[in-house]
C-alpha cells in the first residue's frame, strides 16, 4: 500500500494549484506561489515573533483565541477545505465587528490563514528549524480501513517535514484527537521519529482553548486523548 503523497493525484493537485495566503486583518489574499520557498517568516510578519502552525485549522475557533491571548506569536492556520477557510474568516470579521476590533491596532496581525494542504506547505514552504510549536487537532481519523492511507501521520514525506521543521530543541508538537485507534497509530510512528520525546499532556498551554471538534465531543461525552512531543537532538 502507498503510503505517499501522492495517494490522490488530483485531488492534491487541484488543492496545491488553489492554494492561498489570507491576512486576516487586512483581507489581502495572495497565491502561495508568490511568496518565497521557503518563506521568510519576518518578512511575512513584519516581525521576529516565534511561529506555531495549527494543521487543519477547521473553523478557526483555536487560531482565533490563541493569536488574540498570545499577540507575540505568529499564528499560521493551515485549512485545504474552502468551506472552513471562508468560515474562518467569517469568524474574525464577526470577532473584529463584535468586539470593535480597530483594524490598526494590531490585533491579529499576527494570523495567517493558508489555503492548502499541509503536506504540500510543509515539505515546500516552511523553513528548516523554524517553527516553536504545531498544533493538530483532531486530525481526519479516516476510519474506513480502505481510507487509512490518507491518514496525514502515515505519510513518511509530512513526518520528516515536521520533525525537520520544529526548533531544535523545545519545538513542540500538541496532539488532540477522540478516536483511540488513530491515537495508538500516531504514538507508534512518532515513537520511531528519534528526535521526538513524548513529554506529559498536561504540559500542553492554553487547554481551555478548545477547538470545534473538541466542544462537540466533550458535550457528547466521548473520551478525549491527548499528546505532546518535544523535539530535542539527543
Ligand atoms: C476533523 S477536522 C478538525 C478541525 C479542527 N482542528 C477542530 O478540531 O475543530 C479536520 C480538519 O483538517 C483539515 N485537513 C485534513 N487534512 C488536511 C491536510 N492534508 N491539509 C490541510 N488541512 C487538512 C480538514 O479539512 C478539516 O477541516
Amino acid at each position: 500500500m502507498r503510503e505517499n503523497p501522492n495517494y490522490n493525484e488530483i485531488y492534491y493537485q487541484h488543492t496545491t494549484s488553489h492554494s492561498q495566503v489570507i491576512d486576516i486583518v487586512t483581507e489581502q489574499v495572495i497565491p502561495l506561489s508568490a511568496l518565497d520557498a521557503p518563506i521568510h517568516w519576518e518578512r511575512l510578519f513584519g516581525n521576529t515573533y516565534p511561529v506555531e502552525i495549527e494543521i487543519g485549522s477547521g473553523k478557526g475557533r483555536f487560531l482565533l483565541e490563541a493569536s488574540k491571548r498570545h499577540p507575540e506569536v505568529n499564528y499560521i492556520g493551515v485549512e485545504r477545505a474552502q468551506k472552513y477557510v471562508e468560515i474562518t474568516q467569517d469568524r474574525f470579521k464577526k470577532h473584529i465587528r463584535h468586539f470593535g476590533v480597530d483594524r490598526t491596532s494590531g490585533t491579529f496581525s499576527n494570523v495567517r490563514l493558508v489555503r492548502t494542504d499541509a503536506n504540500y506547505f510543509l515539505t515546500r514552504y516552511v523553513p528548516e528549524t523554524s517553527v516553536q510549536a504545531y498544533h493538530i487537532y483532531f486530525p481526519d481519523p479516516w476510519p474506513r480501513k480502505r481510507q487509512r492511507k490518507r491518514r496525514l501521520f502515515r505519510n513518511r514525506d509530512f513526518l520528516f517535514a515536521l520533525t525537520r521543521t520544529l526548533k531544535s530543541e523545545g519545538g513542540r508538537l500538541y496532539i488532540v484527537t477522540d478516536h483511540e485507534e488513530y491515537f495508538q497509530e500516531i504514538q507508534e510512528r512518532l515513537a520511531g521519529l528519534p528526535v521526538l520525546h513524548s513529554i506529559d499532556a498536561a504540559l500542553k498551554p492554553d487547554s481551555d482553548i478548545t477547538t470545534h471538534y473538541e466542544a462537540k465531543y466533550v458535550l457528547e461525552g466521548r473520551p478525549i486523548y491527548r499528546a505532546v512531543y518535544e523535539k530535542a537532538l539527543s
